[in-house]
C-alpha cells in the first residue's frame, strides 16, 4: 500500500515504556561511509525505516553486498561488503527520493577519487543548497560540475589526486561537515574544518570512520582534524546511537496528551535542549543513564515559552514542528523562530485544522494557547510535520485522519505499533483520498 493515512483516536494519555531506534540521520552518512571500507563490516542497531530501505538499494546499485538479518531485540543489523564496488556513479532514481545519498559524493570521491551523482531530494524547507560541499570539494582539488552548471541533474566531481585542505564552512552545515569528513578521510595530508556542525550523529559517523581506520579528532567540536589515510581495511561491528529526533517525539507525544512515558535506549544529554524547555513550561522531566521519564503534576498549569532553533547544541530544527504542537496545548502566547531552515512551516495550515491558532511572520510563529485540539482530515506535508500531526491527534477529540503517511515511516520506526503499545488508538487505513497523494 503505497498510499495510506493514519487515522487516530486521541484523547488517551499515553502510558508505559517506549524503546527508541536508531538514528536516522546516522545510520544514513554511517551508510555512505562504509562504501568506502576496503574489508567488511557490521552495523548493529539500525532503524528499520524507509529512508534507509531507499539508501541501501542505492549502495547496492554501485555494486555493494548488504545482508539484513533481525536481531533478537527486534532492530536491523547490517553485514555490508563494499568490496564489490565497480562504479563511482549513483545516478538510478534512488539517490533523488532522500537528502542523505548526497553523502555518496564524499564517499565515492575518498574511495574512486571521482563521483557522479544525482541531485538529491529529502524535505521540501524552501532552498537546501549544497555550494558549501561542492565548494569544500573544490578546495580538496576535486574538479567537474559547478552547483550552477549541473549537467541534466547530475553532479560529477574527479579528483587526480584528492588533497587535504583548510575548510572553513561559513554557515554551520551538517551534511558538509560530514561530506568532508568522508572525503578527507581517504585524501592526501591533512583536512582542518573550521566552524565545523556538533550534532551527535557528527560525533557517530566520525567514530564509524574511526573504527574503519580512519584518523579524525575533534568531532563533536567546531574544529575537526583529518589526516587522510591510503586504505580503511574495516572488518569491526559498530552499533548506531539512538535517534534524537524520535526520543523528542516520544517526549512530546507523552506531554500534549497528560502522560506518563517513559523512554528507553536514549542518550539523556542529547535531548537537554527539550528537556529543558519542558521543565521551563511546567512537565516533570526524570532523567536516568539511557532513559528519561515525561509527565506533569496535574495540579501544575503548563505554561507557553520561547524557542529558537539552531544547530547543536542549539534546539534541533528537526524537534520545531513537534514543539509548536507542544506550545499550542501551554497557556498565554509562546514564540518559535525557525532560524536554520528558511520554509518549514507548511505544516501549520494543517495544524490550523485542528484548532491551532498560529501566526506566521516570515521565520517566527506566534502561538496562541487553546484548551484542545480538534480531530480533522489532514495532510503529513513532510516527515516532522507529520510527528507533529501525529501529537496533535493523540491529543485531540475525535478521529483524525492523517494522509500522506509514508513520509512519517520515512523516520519513524514502528510508529503505530509503539504508539499502540503506549496505549494510543492508531492504525493504518488506505488513503482518504481527501487530498492528491504527491510523491515526495
Ligand atoms: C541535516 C538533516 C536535517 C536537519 C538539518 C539541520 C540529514 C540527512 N538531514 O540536513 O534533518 O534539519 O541537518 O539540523 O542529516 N546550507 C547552505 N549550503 C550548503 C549546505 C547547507 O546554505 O551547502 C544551509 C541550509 O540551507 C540550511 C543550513 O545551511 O539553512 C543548515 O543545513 P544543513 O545543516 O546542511 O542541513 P542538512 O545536512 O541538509
Amino acid at each position: 500500500m503505497d498510499s495510506y493515512s493514519f487515522k487516530i483516536t486521541g484523547g488517551k494519555p499515553l502510558k508505559g515504556h517506549v524503546n527508541v531506534s536508531g538514528s536516522k540521520n546516522a545510520v544514513l552518512g554511517i551508510l555512505a561511509a562504509s562504501m568506502m571500507i576496503d574489508g567488511t563490516c557490521t552495523l548493529e542497531n539500525v532503524p528499520d525505516i524507509s529512508d534507509v530501505h531507499v539508501m541501501v538499494k542505492i549502495c547496492e546499485s554501485i555494486g555493494a553486498k548488504i545482508e539484513t538479518s533481525l536481531s533478537p531485540d527486534g532492530s536491523v543489523t547490517l553485514q555490508i561488503d563494499p568490496r564489490g564496488i565497480n562504479t563511482y556513479e549513483a545516478t538510478g532514481a534512488g539517490v533523488s527520493k532522500i537528502r542523505a545519498s548526497y553523502y555518496l559524493l564524499g564517499a565515492l570521491l575518498g574511495r574512486c577519487g571521482k563521483a557522479s551523482l544525482r541531485m538529491p531530494g529529502g524535505c521540501d524547507f524552501g532552498q537546501r543548497p549544497i555550494d558549501l560541499h561542492l565548494k569544500a570539494f573544490r578546495q580538496m582539488g576535486a574538479r567537474g560540475a559547478d552547483y550552477r552548471n549541473l549537467n541534466g541533474g547530475i553532479i560529477s566531481l574527479h579528483a587526480d589526486p584528492l588533497r587535504g585542505a583548510k575548510i572553513f564552512l561559513d554557515i554551520v552545515s551538517v551534511g558538509a561537515t560530514i561530506n568532508v569528513m568522508l572525503a578527507a578521510a581517504k585524501a592526501q595530508g591533512k583536512t582542518t574544518i573550521v566552524n565545523a556542525a556538533k550534532e551527535p550523529h557528527i560525533v557517530d559517523v566520525a567514530n564509524f570512520l574511526n573504527a574503519m581506520g580512519a584518523r579524525i579528532k575533534g568531532a563533536g567540536t567546531d574544529t575537526i582534524n583529518i589526516v587522510g589515510v591510503p586504505s580503511l581495511p574495516g572488518n569491526f561491528t559498530y552499533s548506531i546511537i539512538p535517534d534524537q529526533i524520535e526520543t523528542g517525539t516520544y517526549m512530546i507525544a507523552a506531554a500534549v496528551t497528560g502522560g506518563d512515558v517513559t523512554i528507553h535506549n536514549i542518550i539523556p544529554t542529547h535531548m537537554d535542549p527539550l528537556s529543558s524547555k519542558m521543565r521551563e513550561m511546567g512537565y516533570i522531566i526524570e532523567e536516568g543513564d539511557d532513559f528519561l521519564r515525561v509527565y506533569k503534576d496535574p495540579e501544575e498549569e503548563i505554561w507557553g515559552t520561547n524557542v529558537k532553533t539552531a544547530p547543536y547544541p542549539g534546539f534541533p530544527t528537526d524537534l520545531q514542528p513537534q514543539t509548536v504542537v507542544l506550545l499550542c496545548l501551554s497557556q498565554g502566547q509562546s514564540k518559535m523562530d525557525e532560524d536554520v531552515w528558511e520554509n518549514r512551516y507548511q505544516y501549520v495550515p494543517e495544524l490550523s485544522r485542528m484548532g491551532a491558532n498560529i501566526s506566521i511572520f516570515g521565520h517566527f510563529a506566534l502561538i496562541n494557547g487553546i484548551d484542545k485540539f480538534n480531530a480533522a482530515q489532514v495532510r503529513a506535508t513532510d516527515l516532522r510535520a507529520g510527528a507533529a500531526l501525529v501529537c496533535a491527534a493523540l491529543a485531540a477529540d475525535g478521529t483524525s485522519y492523517i494522509d500522506e503517511a509514508r513520509r512519517i515511516d520515512r523516520g519513524y520506526e514502528k510508529i503505530v505499533d509503539k504508539l499502540k503499545s503506549l496505549g494510543a488508538d492508531i492504525e493504518v487505513t488506505e488513503s482518504t483520498g481527501y487530498f492528491v497523494d504527491k510523491e515526495a
